[in-house]
């Protein structure tokens, strides 16, 4: 049998130089990201694949891979995986949860300090030769809203949420959640949506990307925010509704936002949110810290290593395709 594996970029980590002790593979030599059209001819034939959270695994690339056996990806979300279509195969799916709770709160925390303090439009600023003595200091010069004793909401209350809320007590923040199933954390208060956006100077998502949560903060949902308030998204795009939250930034009825994922990746130079005021923008940076970025890729290949030893992947997203 052929134990030959795919690999659709090179991965930083200690696991991957050692890859090849353990089994056959190829990797995308790109340069850049694999399209689908080379993946599909690329994994063809092999028995697993460890891919990026770019590379769609969708019904057809599944039914196309007959001897698929296993999917690991580097990546603690699935939204670009079927894994439904995986499931019915009984083809397991590794992810990496856990490891880049801390590194992705880091994230959400910065994007909140940066759009409230209006952090890259200040530094625009400066760069472009527009601090000028007619504009050195003045009362109402670039003020922007406190983070420091605010309201803060948190859209899904897992492992991210519980790490931003830890970063938000230590800014004297009182903490609000909302979670599908209610969760008691510590100096966490509960309470539903619409409360949440009705009361949050500052909303935070952190749920997985699904058919339930697509286009959670909707219009409707944005119209219950209290008047000034902040969005910030290290979730997934499709969590929001890009174009009903550049409105309402245009509008003035949100203050600003800080957003680290977008519903089509790379970003299109068309989308609402890059024309809107107020907002910073980052490129998908939510985990990308080296040391972060080495244990997830460690993690991939940890999974793909147990799928091809016949055991039992250690962090499996479905992990109904284990029968015991
Ligand atoms: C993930 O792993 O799903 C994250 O979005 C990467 O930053």
């Amino acid at each position: 049998m052929s134990r030959r594996i795919f690999v659709s970029h090179t991965l930083p980590g200690e696991g991957f130089r050692h890859l090849g002790e353990h089994c056959e593979f190829e990797v995308w030599p790109g340069p850049g990201l694999i399209g689908p059209a080379a993946l599909r001819e690329a994994a063809s034939g092999c028995r697993g694949l460890i891919c990026l959270l770019t590379d769609r695994i969708d019904a057809g690339f599944i039914e196309s891979m007959r001897q698929l056996e296993f999917v690991s990806s580097m990546s603690v979300g699935v939204d670009h995986v079927d894994v439904a279509a995986l499931t019915a195969r009984g083809i397991p799916l590794g992810h990496t949860p856990g490891v880049l709770v801390e590194t992705t709160a880091d994230t959400a925390f910065a994007l909140m300090l940066a759009a409230a303090r209006r952090v890259a439009e200040a530094d625009a600023f400066v760069r472009a030769g527009r601090w000028s003595p007619q504009q050195a200091w003045a009362p109402e010069f670039f003020v922007g809203t406190d983070v420091g004793g605010a309201t803060l909401g948190l859209v899904g209350l897992g492992e991210i949420g519980q790490a931003v809320a830890r970063r938000a007590q230590g800014f004297g923040m009182r903490v609000l959640a909302w979670n599908r199933t209610p969760r008691e954390v510590p100096g966490v208060e509960m309470v539903d949506l619409d409360e949440l956006l009705g009361l949050s100077d500052f909303v935070s998502l952190h749920v997985a990307l699904t058919a339930d949560t697509h286009h959670l903060l909707n219009a409707a949902r944005i119209a219950r925010m209290k008047p000034g308030a902040i969005v910030v998204n290290t979730a997934r795009g499709g969590v929001l509704d890009e174009a009903a939250l550049a409105a309402a930034l245009a509008d003035g009825r949100l203050a600003a936002a800080g957003i680290d994922v977008y519903e089509r990746e790379p970003v299109d130079a068309d989308n609402p949110l890059l024309m809107a005021p107020n907002v910073v923008l980052a490129p998908h940076i939510g985990s990308a810290t080296l040391k972060t970025r080495a244990r997830m890729a460690d993690m991939a290949v940890a999974n793909a290593l147990a799928a091809l030893a016949g055991q039992r992947m250690p962090h499996c997203a479905n992990p109904g395709v284990y029968r015991d």
